[in-house]
């Protein structure tokens, strides 16, 4: 489902996402690979803040949004996604830092510490080794082998924390800031 194009894609979902407006999730899903083709200007791509309502994501679903110029992933955890992520011990991180930008700089990197709500994961789409989007695990397909992220280019492995596991990244997938505004609702930037 993740990054899937779906046909009925339009221009408009685009802008509805690139203005910053609460954006119409069911559009938003297909919206990557439009950005990306239309190129959108620098005053477009260094927007501050986005708002995105969340409450057409369902579980298990990662939805990717365009934030300063970078993918901003958006994922909603099934309740397994979050017990498999709290029930990893700190000594087994490669990354120790929580690397929220929401709370203190030097936070461990327990789940507790890489969210607001435990069910929605906001992360920082870039691998943290050269830059590459990794590709989100779904059930339907399988990313490497901690149910997270699998980055492709040099197969950096991330948990469903988005925590680093394996391969050459050093660092977690970073956690912008973002509050929510709404029951169903938030504020990137
Ligand atoms: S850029 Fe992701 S593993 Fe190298």
């Amino acid at each position: 489902m993740a990054n899937a194009i779906k046909p009925d894609a339009t221009r408009r979902d685009f802008l509805f996402v690139a203005t910053g407006a609460a954006a119409a999730v069911g559009g938003v899903a297909a919206v990557w690979p439009f950005i990306d083709q239309m190129n959108p200007s620098s005053a477009v791509l260094a927007m501050a803040s986005i708002e995105v309502d969340l409450s057409a994501i369902q579980a298990g679903q990662q939805v990717i949004f365009k934030w300063r110029g970078h993918p901003l992933f958006v994922r909603r955890r099934t309740p397994k996604e979050i017990a498999e992520a709290r029930a990893v011990s700190l000594n087994d991180l490669v990354d120790r830092v929580a690397r929220n930008a929401n709370i203190a700089e030097n936070a461990p990197a327990s789940d507790e510490n890489r969210v607001i709500k435990p069910e929605w994961l906001v992360l920082v789409g870039v691998c943290t080794h050269l830059g590459c989007t990794p590709t989100v695990s779904t059930p339907q397909s399988p990313q490497g082998s901690y149910g997270g992220w699998l980055c492709h280019c040099h197969g950096s492995d991330y948990d469903t924390a988005g925590r680093i596991r394996k391969g050459p990244a050093p660092q977690n997938l970073a956690v912008p800031p973002y509050a929510f505004t709404g029951p169903t609702k938030i504020k990137i930037g």
